[in-house]
């Protein structure tokens, strides 16, 4: 007999989540000057925290602010002021609520636009077809390179604690750099970084020790990870079992499953290779027979709209459940669920033959009602893709030229 989604989970630090709903990372782009989270990110987690999910996860937080996934994101690092962070973490700490940062370095997925370094294991670009010039050449990181970064990821998390923050999920999904250096189509290494799987994970399994070393033994630590780049060659199920049985030695208290990058969006429901994902729950297929030989809980994410089918999740052997577009359509969509079961969440379909651009669009819509619960209105469900995206294109450009002027005068 397996749990209801409403039941309260325990994970391997002792702590408790009040129930097995997670919001999964979505990223914000809606920092206020210096990379700070403001008054709009706090508006929107205070509405998230009302709506009854019992694990906040954050957009990813740059473990670099001269390496962003976007203009208006949030980074944090040594030297940043902490108040802002406090603040977050106390609105999104209501009623039980736990709440994690999600800390990231995007490695090669820099916009060229953006500027700033653009690192990756190996020199290999993006093929992203014709929209591939949105995208720079990475340069192959050097040893100190990659030391100095293992540091950033403990400085970010260890700040993050200090803050209050419950727990960290290291980004290490979506082709960021971790998914780089895991995969084996981006990690052409032939040092002890790359060629094995071993190897490939070297990074990411260091950066989880050395971040367990600083931090308190109730904070939890966690992992998003790929259960398949799904593309040819790339990283794949059988890798990623691999890994998290790892990352069960390195005492990770729970691995949320994606899968997908920039190049193939399987976390949006589109692979590049082919591959058939369930139409809701795209990962499941994956992340339940991870779940029958994986030391921690697993949390799978992708496509939840309707209790059922996370009721299914669970069912099914997997321990949590993660939402995220669902979650800004409806951000209270546990207690509707509480008062309703059969509740489901709009999602946008954008079904455009240019996948890039649909999935550009996809992000826009959905960043867009962020944005207007940051601003304390109520989510558009009838958002046009069109408009979205030029809208959010017309913003990233503003936001865009602000972070490089900032970044030239530093
Ligand atoms: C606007 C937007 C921003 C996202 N940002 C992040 C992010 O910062 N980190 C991350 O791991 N995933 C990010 N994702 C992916 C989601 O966490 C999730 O894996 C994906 O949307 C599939 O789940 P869903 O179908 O419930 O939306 C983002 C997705 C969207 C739509």
């Amino acid at each position: 007999m397996s749990h209801s989604v409403f039941t309260p989970i325990t994970l391997p630090n002792g702590a408790t989540l009040p129930n097995r709903l997670a919001k999964a990372a979505m990223e914000e782009n809606m920092a206020a000057t210096g990379h700070l989270p403001g008054d709009d990110i706090f508006q929107l987690y205070k509405t998230w925290c009302a709506g009854g999910t019992g694990l906040l996860i954050t957009g990813n937080v740059m473990v670099d602010h001269r390496a962003m996934t976007g203009p208006g994101g949030i980074a944090l690092e040594e030297k940043t002021p902490l108040a802002p962070f406090k603040k977050w973490a106390e609105v999104a700490s209501q009623n039980g609520t736990k709440i994690w940062m999600q800390i990231n370095h995007p490695g090669r997925q820099v916009y060229a636009a953006m500027g700033g370094q653009v690192l990756s294991p190996s020199d290999i670009a993006l093929n992203m077809g014709k929209h591939s010039k949105l995208f720079s050449k990475p340069s192959p990181m050097t040893e100190l390179e990659i030391e100095a970064l293992i540091q950033r990821f403990v400085t970010t998390a260890s700040r993050a604690v200090e803050a209050g923050f419950h727990g960290v999920e290291i980004h290490a999904a979506h082709g960021y750099l971790l998914s780089q250096f895991l995969s084996p189509l981006t990690n052409k290494r032939n040092d002890s970084w790359g060629g094995s799987l071993e190897n490939r994970a070297r990074l990411l399994f260091e950066i989880v020790k050395a971040i367990k070393q600083v931090i308190p033994e109730n904070i939890a630590v966690a992992v998003k990870l790929n259960s398949a780049d799904f593309q040819r060659g790339g990283f794949d199920e059988k890798d990623a079992l691999a890994v998290v049985k790892e990352l069960g030695h390195l005492k990770v208290d729970l691995v949320e499953l994606s899968g997908g990058s920039y190049e193939s969006p399987a976390m949006q429901g589109n692979t590049a290779d082919g591959q058939p994902l369930n139409r809701e729950a795209y990962f499941l297929e994956f992340a339940k027979e991870i779940a029958k030989q994986a030391p921690m809980p697993i949390m799978t994410t992708g496509g939840i709209v309707r209790l059922a089918i996370a009721q299914k999740v669970l069912d099914e052997g997997v321990d949590m459940v993660g939402i995220g577009r669902a979650l800004a359509f409806s951000p209270n969509l546990p207690q509707r669920w509480k008062m309703s079961s059969d509740t489901i969440a709009v999602l946008p379909q954008v079904k455009w033959q240019d996948k890039t651009l649909a999935a550009l669009a996809t992000m826009a819509i959905t960043k867009r009602q962020l944005q207007r619960i940051g601003k304390g209105k109520a989510p558009k469900l009838n958002s046009s893709p069109l408009f979205s995206l030029i809208y959010d294109q017309l913003r990233l450009k503003k936001l865009t030229k602000i972070y490089r002027n900032k970044y030239k005068n530093e």
